[in-house]
């Protein structure tokens, strides 16, 4: 059985809700905003019943988004999607997984009814996402892209990525949590089928996915948000041994030439407000939390993220890239070299 069976045989037979999981990898522990929670309230119970995520796939500004969800088993987060991009939007969810899609499938009509929309905006489709090529989907079509708790379960994670790359806009993202590990997993522990199906023993190396990720197309995966994972399964722990496991949230932008690292052009942008949810402050990624009216030094990346994305009218931007000060301290990266000026002992240098 190959890895791909072996993952539907665990989310088509072995589990049947969330209740039968044994490790909660594939739970979602942030705390979800009031308004998200009334979103959810209106999502059928048996597709709730079903949901394997790991974090929150819910970026700003959705509202008449072309979505894609890629591994959108029982569909919760395509109905929450659905009702976030409204009804001129679009969401499509992907999954290879028959039992999965029936429930997503199942509640369509329910869910339509229940938004109150004239037609659905929500459809699936039975695929692989390493092989998004064979669902005949337009490149460069959709603005955002998502997925939850599924790129970890893939056996060619670098294939996902390059798909997802193709099909977004210029400007679009792949916004997605998944679970990583602070090391490389053994192999041993990979062909585990029970710590595969968990979403912890396909989970990559944190540094692996970031160089994956930039061969990809996405040079610059910003990292929204991170927890670490507690098993409490003793038998599971026993397993993996000192392997630390986390869920994270990464959003990547396509977008053409964007910088292996955050350079320093002295640009500026001004958060204006008008964000839904979003009124006082705009998180970007885990470093940028952006408030209302403030003067916020950038590198070029972040300009860019802001300037040639569906974020751009609710920001002022500052400056260009006429001029280079080197690296944007702060950001990870410094100045490798010794600063001190030191007096050769005599005599001249060279
Ligand atoms: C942990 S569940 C998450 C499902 C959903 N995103 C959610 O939050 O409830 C993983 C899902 O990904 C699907 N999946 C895993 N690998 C896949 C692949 N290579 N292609 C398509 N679907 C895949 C499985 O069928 C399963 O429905």
């Amino acid at each position: 059985m190959n890895t791909n069976d072996s993952v539907k045989e665990y989310y088509g037979k072995v589990l049947q809700s969330s209740g039968d999981l044994q490790t909660n990898a594939c739970c979602t522990a942030t705390d979800t905003p009031h308004h998200l929670k009334q979103l959810l309230a209106n999502i059928h119970p048996e597709v709730a019943a079903r949901y394997y995520g790991c974090g929150l796939v819910r970026p700003d500004l959705l509202l008449g988004m072309r979505v894609l969800d890629l591994g959108s088993g029982s569909g919760r987060d395509c109905y929450l999607l659905s009702q976030l991009v409204g009804e001129q939007g679009y969401v499509l969810g992907v999954d290879m997984t028959e039992e999965q899609l029936a429930v997503a499938d199942r509640h369509l009509e329910w869910h339509r009814q229940k938004f109150g929309f004239a037609k659905s905006n929500v459809e699936f489709r039975k695929g692989y996402i390493e092989h998004l090529d064979q669902l005949g989907l337009e490149e460069n079509s959709f603005d955002i892209i998502v997925s939850n708790c599924v790129i970890n379960l893939s056996p060619d994670k670098e294939a996902v990525l390059r798909e997802a790359y193709r099909l977004l806009k210029p400007g679009g993202e792949l916004y997605f949590s998944d679970v990583y590990a602070d090391r490389r997993v053994p192999a041993e522990l990979v062909k585990d089928k029970v710590l595969y199906g968990e979403c912890l023993s396909g989970a990559l190396y944190w540094n692996d996915f970031l160089n994956l990720a930039k061969r990809a197309g996405f040079p610059d995966p910003r990292l929204v948000e991170d927890r670490p994972l507690a098993i409490e399964n003793q038998q599971i722990l026993a397993r993996i041994g000192h392997i630390a496991f986390f869920s994270a949230t990464y959003r990547l932008f396509k977008l053409d030439g964007l910088e292996s690292h955050c350079e320093d052009y002295g640009q500026a942008v001004v958060y204006r407000g008008g964000i839904a949810h979003a009124e006082h402050r705009f998180q970007l990624d885990k470093h940028h939390l952006l408030e209302k009216g403030r003067i916020f030094p950038v590198c070029g990346n972040s300009y860019r993220m802001l300037h040639e994305s569906r974020f751009n009218p609710y920001f002022d931007f500052f400056g260009n890239t006429d001029t280079h000060y080197g690296i944007f301290e702060g950001c990870g990266s410094t100045l490798p070299f010794d600063k001190t000026v030191q007096q050769p002992a005599s005599g001249g240098c060279c």
